[in-house]
């Protein structure tokens, strides 16, 4: 369960929330997110679990297996598209995590105002070199672990990081109470303006679920391929989204009183809390210190990511097109690399790498979370609800009648009618089909 808890928190719970939440007006987008996480991410999230219990196979191999002679295992192809995109830009957020790292152990921002705290971090991704270098160096250290394959490595890790992680957070959250900003960051946070709502919040809301649940693209599957002792798999899977939906909420609690305090507008985006935060650590006793450990902690816990989508897709590579595990990691380092020097030269100032008004990192963030990995969804409850038998269907989930007997009907009406319509919806009413 900690692989699972491990791979689910990441740089969406601390990064991607705050920064969705941000943008999308606070409280609505919590409450939809909420909302979601228990209408499509716990459902969603079981199925995946379902297939690879059914299978004991990979994304590809358990729809092959399920359903032999069909397309369905394009599905599966799909979530490698997904890892492809999220990696684009993953490493490059993980990349200024490193500098903010460095900028911490020589504390760089004490006695900074909030202008030079920003004009520093602009000129930084505005170099264009430093975060390409920071990212290309990433991603090779990712491949070195994924080539040396020290995942054992990586899952033992966890275990000790994550706590930590969150014990850091809880004290950035006791923190925000001394805050001028705290009342006016927790209205923010938990008073709904439901006038903020528009297709694009819930279609935000939606992606995020997906991405912070790392659903969709297969990694569940795979993940309980390996499971074989039989479970509670409703509860399991139960505690590890409420861990992950607690991780996300206090570090909207860390981030939004500081946002008012140092009156950072909270619609920023991706920059929301490496603006914040140097602010939080600068004025907090011993906060150097404290902003060390963080951003070590934030960096291993995106190159654990990193290293487990890394995996997947050399697994592919390797499985499909019978490449070598040193090829595969060859390959995908040259390509990724473009890819993330891509993202982060369209952020620099004036850059042309944009289409419409997103720039190439935006639209490779909500490319894969708002659409591949929602689609990929999508097509993986309707298979689990539609195309596996309901006795099959209901053995598996109650591991042979042990559990939740009762509760197999209502998850089996979720998967085949709630979930699917509710994903649907969204899409349709956000292409303009339906009007709300
Ligand atoms: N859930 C991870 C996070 O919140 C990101 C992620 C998405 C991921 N897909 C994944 C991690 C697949 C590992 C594997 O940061």
């Amino acid at each position: 369960m900690m692989a699972i808890v491990g791979s689910a928190v990441g740089l969406g719970n601390i990064w991607r929330f705050p920064y969705l939440a941000g943008m999308n007006g606070g409280a609505a987008f919590l409450l939809l997110y909420l909302g979601l996480i228990l209408l499509v991410g716990l459902p969603m999230i079981l199925s995946e679990f379902i297939l690879g219990r059914a299978t004991h196979r990979g994304a590809v191999g358990s729809f092959k297996q399920l359903a032999p002679r069909s397309r369905w295992y394009l599905v599966g192809y799909m979530g490698v598209a997904a890892g492809f995109c999220i990696l684009g830009f993953y490493s490059v957020i993980a990349g200024w995590s490193v500098r903010f790292l460095y900028d911490a152990v020589v504390n760089a921002h004490a006695g900074l105002s909030q202008e030079e705290i920003t004009a520093g971090f602009n000129a930084f991704k505005n170099s264009g070199w430093q975060p390409i270098l920071l990212s290309t160096g990433f991603l090779g250290l990712t491949a070195l672990v994924v080539f040396k394959g020290v995942e054992k490595g990586v899952e033992r890790w966890n275990k000790i990081l994550m706590p930590l992680l969150i014990g850091i957070l809880l004290v950035l959250c006791v923190n925000s109470l001394t805050l001028e900003g705290f009342r006016e960051g927790m209205t923010f946070l938990f008073r709904p303006d439901f006038s903020k709502i528009t297709a694009n919040t819930v279609l935000d809301a939606l992606g995020q679920v997906f991405f912070t649940l790392s659903l969709g693209m297969g990694v569940m599957i795979t993940y309980s391929s390996y499971v074989v002792k039989s479970e509670n798999m409703l509860r399991s899977k139960g505690i590890v989204v409420l861990i992950d939906t607690s991780i996300a909420i206090i570090a909207g609690i860390a981030i939004f009183p500081a946002v008012f305090t140092f009156q950072i507008n909270p619609t920023e985006g991706p920059d929301l809390i490496f603006l914040t935060l140097p602010n939080i650590f600068a004025r907090m006793a011993g906060g150097q210190y404290v902003g060390i450990l963080f951003f070590l902690l934030i960096t291993i816990a995106a190159l654990t990511s990193i290293v487990s989508i890394f995996e997947m897709m050399t697994n592919y590579l390797m499985e499909e097109l019978k490449m070598t595990r040193r090829r595969a990691v060859w390959w995908l380092f040259g390509t990724l690399s473009v890819l993330s020097a891509l993202c982060a030269q369209s952020q620099v100032e004036g850059s042309g790498l944009r289409i419409g008004n997103l720039n190439v990192f935006d639209l490779l963030d909500l490319l894969s979370a708002n659409y591949l990995m929602t689609v990929g969804g999508l097509l993986i409850v309707l298979f689990v609800g539609w195309h596996i038998s309901e006795k099959r269907l209901r053995r598996v989930f109650t591991s042979n009648g042990r559990y939740n007997n009762r509760l197999f009907p209502v998850f089996r009406f979720v998967v085949r009618y709630l979930s699917p319509v509710a994903v649907a919806v969204i899409f349709l009413s956000k292409i303009g089909l339906i009007r709300g």
